[in-house]
């Protein structure tokens, strides 16, 4: 085992974004996935606006933000939903592989944890209904510093609290926006590229790209 410790990041990669409109999807109707991506992509993007304008409002509230910005986009999802979907967001699926790759990381004696843009309730609800609650040894939420990703403060986080350098640490997610913002700050990154998205930001490469979390052991 390389890394002393293994980071991930949380919604896209420990947690799937989309099971919430996908639980609610009979109920939504045809135009499920194109709510569901608007809601995803207005949420980043007012993460990362609130960031540079130094106008700071938590995750969750980006959340609902984007949740009501998508309604207005989407006329045949019916906003009597809304609830119902804000409640799944909070407790979202974790992927299949999640449970078993953390697990045989920590038995390998890596530290485990989440760096998230997530505010903490969120976080420690998600991590809470996957049962990863005695896997994760630290949930590190941007909300302590009232700053998104991809922030160098926000990654620094991990590296002073655990009093590593970056390059000790192995960095996990599937935003590649969120893996340059890694590679950028010295993490060894792994771009879990789930979707089978094509590459960007090609000078701030990282060092793996797996397509689930499942071969992150062999590169541990
Ligand atoms: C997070 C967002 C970027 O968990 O998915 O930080």
């Amino acid at each position: 085992m390389r890394y002393k410790a293994h980071v991930f990041d949380a919604y896209g990669t420990l947690f799937d974004v989309h099971a919430a409109v996908r639980r609610h999807a009979a109920e939504i109707g045809p135009d499920g996935q194109a709510l569901s991506e608007i809601w995803r992509a207005k949420q980043l993007e007012y993460s990362w606006t609130r960031t540079m304008m130094g106008a700071y409002r938590d995750f969750w509230t980006l959340t609902e933000e984007a949740l009501d910005h998508a309604f207005a986009k989407v006329p045949t999802a019916d906003r009597k939903h809304r609830q119902a979907l804000l409640d799944a967001y909070f407790r979202l699926d974790c992927y299949p592989e999640v449970p078993a790759v953390l697990r045989s990381l920590k038995a390998d004696g890596a530290r485990i944890a989440i760096l998230s843009n997530g505010s903490p309730a969120m976080l420690d609800a998600a991590v809470r209904s996957a049962a990863l609650d005695n896997v994760i040894d630290e949930i590190f939420s941007v909300d302590a510093l009232r700053r998104f990703k991809t922030d160098p403060a926000v990654y620094d986080m991990v590296t002073t609290a655990w009093r590593l350098y970056p390059d000790a640490v192995s960095f996990q997610s599937s935003n590649r926006w969120d893996i340059a913002g890694a590679t950028k700050f010295g993490f060894r990154s792994v771009w879990i590229n789930r979707a089978g998205q094509p590459d960007e930001y090609a000078d701030l490469a990282p060092a793996v790209i797996l397509p689930s979390l499942e071969g992150l052991a062999a590169v541990a």
